[in-house]
């Protein structure tokens, strides 16, 4: 692995492939574990997630389902500012067990927003499943319940996660190098 530049900025690497997949295979035997008697939903939060997403659902051997989901935010139109829709979850999760596949936990305002949107729909239980947690920047205290490696507050790049778009498909993560 090399330095990469990606648009303006220049990265170094930061977790091998290698390392990556022990943290999935970690995460999934976890919830192998835990979910032996039931069925989950696995929901993917788009985009950032789908790399972890496809490699962690390799290694779950539960019955389940997956969907994907998203969370767009606008302005609204009165005073009340930032409203948050959920879009993409067409199937009914009422009395089901959920587990939110995120890419990265960071301040965790997206996570709460969409445990407080899903725990309306009346889900059984909802449980968080991330590859990457960032502890200094957390400002939550919602339990994050499968956490594949806790980074410090550094910008980082690839396996799902971006610099302005780009670098979503390298396959090991990179650091910004400053
Ligand atoms: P949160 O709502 O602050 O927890 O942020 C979650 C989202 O911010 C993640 O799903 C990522 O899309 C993005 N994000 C947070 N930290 C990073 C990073 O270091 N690199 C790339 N994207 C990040």
């Amino acid at each position: 692995m090399d330095i990469i530049t990606v648009k303006d900025k220049s990265f170094k690497p930061y977790i091998s492939e290698e390392d990556l997949q022990a943290s999935v295979r970690k995460v999934a035997s976890k919830i192998n574990n835990d979910y032996k008697d039931g069925t989950p939903i696995f929901l993917g939060i788009l985009n950032g997630s789908f790399m972890f997403f496809g490699d962690l659902l390799k290694s779950i051997d539960l019955e389940c389902t997956v969907s994907f989901i998203k969370l767009a935010s606008y302005e609204g139109t009165n005073s009340t500012g930032e409203v948050n829709e959920l879009i993409g979850l067409k199937e009914n999760i009422e009395g089901k067990d959920i587990i939110l596949v995120e890419d990265i936990v960071d301040t965790g305002n997206t996570l709460v927003k969409l445990h407080e949107i899903l725990s309306k729909k009346k889900a059984r239980s909802i449980k968080i499943a991330t590859l990457l947690y960032k502890p200094e920047a957390y400002k939550k205290h919602h339990p994050i319940d499968y956490v594949g490696m806790e980074i410090p507050n550094d910008f980082v790049l690839g396996y799902g996660l971006d610099y302005d778009g780009l670098g979503r498909n390298l396959s090991s993560i990179y650091v910004l190098n400053d």
